[in-house]
């Protein structure tokens, strides 16, 4: 028996879900294959969606016995534009057909030009933006790096400012931006130069801008003056909390008056999550630099910061790698970029709507919990509360046949992050088996309290 084999063996799919989690803790753990695979303990997701799955077309993934879930998880937002988008697929197979060049480092290659003059074309032109574009490692994580490491260089200061609840990667750059403690280990030494404070809304009604221009106009705050100022508008690890245009606008203007590099990282809300390409557009912003990654390559690895000129400090060569500028991602990423050519915003906003009103039909029926949502575009978060409860649900869902994950620090906020490209009928359905799923566990909550 192969390890494939064994692991599917371990599975039992038909089996109804089970909302006590302490019951279901070995249970998923031997379905994920924890005793069955040479793949180190490292891996997570698995043990999420503990299946063999094999093929995917737009919201819906098929696991090796054929048993069908659709997709509200999106790979954390590398699928913006559906599993194996039609347009993608086309122009993938025909540059392998005629033999475009796979692996280029960073020379010139027809498909990387094709890229640029798409993007400059139709994202950055039409938004008055003005933007170079560097190539970075295929991770988000590694565009946060060279962001942080350009940043560093331009102001000739080691310090850097994230906000509470950020996620920006785990290479130890990247991690000592990103708060949760859990991937923390004080030998990784990933705590350096970098202070995160108060994140808009962490502390209630207090305006935390003010609290952030306070501690940098006091030299005696112990805040050093930083190089950068690092944030995500839509915080989506951390559990969907949404800084407001005005919070941004202050946080622009701060970065300005103090000479600090604002970078904002759209690595998952960016490409059209919040409803518009960039999310910082909502607010009217223009950062110093700009994380994209995950679903900028239609589907593959690949990352880009975007740099205003005047900030374009690299020497050549200075900050390079291997795999920098994927071809294949230049394709599929190109004829992504299509989508924008229309009004894609109002195709991603009539999905968000009918998103929004399931998630506040979900909560007026169970009125009496302390359950509540927010989003924007096409994230979205369902607060319930505890991580014991989201974790339930999640379980519910997937043994129902649909993927959806958590965030938040106690993973207590159920994310929807379906594909833009869903069609409703889909959708509708996804949310009919979250409806359902929730409605059971919350009854057995009840029956075991
Ligand atoms: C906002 C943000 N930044 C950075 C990253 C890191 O990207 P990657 O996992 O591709 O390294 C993520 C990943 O989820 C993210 O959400």
């Amino acid at each position: 028996m192969d390890r494939i084999d064994s692991v599917k063996q371990t599975q039992n799919l038909s089996k109804p879900p089970q909302f006590n989690d302490e019951n279901t803790a070995p249970l998923r753990a031997k379905q994920s294959g924890t005793d069955a695979t040479i793949e180190s303990e490292v891996r997570g997701y698995v043990r999420t969606f503990p299946t063999v799955f094999n093929k995917a077309q737009g919201s819906i993934l098929t696991n090796t016995e054929g048993k069908e879930y659709i997709d509200f998880f999106c790979g954390a937002g590398s699928l913006n534009y559906g599993h194996n988008n039609p347009n993608a697929k086309k122009a993938l197979l025909e540059y392998i057909e005629n033999d475009g060049i796979q692996h280029s480092l960073d020379t010139a290659t027809k498909a990387k030009l094709d890229f640029l003059n798409t993007f400059e074309t139709v994202i950055l032109k039409p938004r008055n933006l003005d933007y170079k574009i560097q190539f970075t490692g295929p991770t988000g994580t590694n565009a946060v790096e060279a962001a942080v490491k350009l940043a560093r260089k331009v102001k000739k200061r080691a310090h850097v400012i994230a906000f509470s609840h950020g996620y920006h990667g785990h290479t130890l750059g990247a991690l000592a931006l990103t708060a949760n403690d859990y991937y923390h280990d004080e030998h990784y030494g990933s705590r350096d130069n970098v202070s995160h404070l108060p994140f808009d809304g962490y502390l209630g009604d207090i305006d935390t801008s003010e609290y952030l221009e306070k501690v940098l106009s006091d030299q005696s705050s112990g805040i050093p003056l930083p190089a950068a100022i690092i944030l995500e508008t839509i915080q989506g690890e951390g559990g969907i909390n949404i800084a407001s245009d005005a919070w941004l606008q202050r946080i622009a203007a701060i970065c300005k008056k103090h000479d600090i590099l604002l970078i904002a990282d759209d690595i998952q809300v960016g490409n059209g999550r919040s409803g518009k390409f960039f999310s910082f557009e909502h607010a009217g912003i223009t950062p110093d630099i700009v994380c994209l990654s995950k679903s900028i390559g239609g589907g593959l690895p690949f990352s880009i910061n975007l740099i205003k000129p005047e900030i374009d400090a690299w020497k050549p060569g200075e900050h390079t790698g291997t795999f920098r500028g994927n071809n294949l991602a230049f394709v599929a990423g190109r004829a992504m970029l299509e989508y924008w050519k229309q009004d894609f915003e109002s195709h991603i906003a009539e999905r968000g709507a009918l998103v929004e009103t399931r998630l506040n039909a979900i909560i007026k029926r169970h009125s009496k919990r302390d359950i509540s949502c927010r989003g924007r575009g096409m994230i979205w978060g369902l607060d319930v509360g505890k991580g014991t409860v989201a974790k339930s649900i999640i379980q519910g869902c997937f043994a129902s046949g649909l993927l959806i994950e958590s965030s938040g620090a106690d993973d207590e906020v159920i994310k929807i992050m379906a594909a833009l490209t869903i069609d409703i009928l889909t959708l509708d359905q996804g949310f009919d088996i979250l409806d359902g799923v929730i409605a059971e566990v919350f009854a057995e909550t009840d029956l075991l309290s």
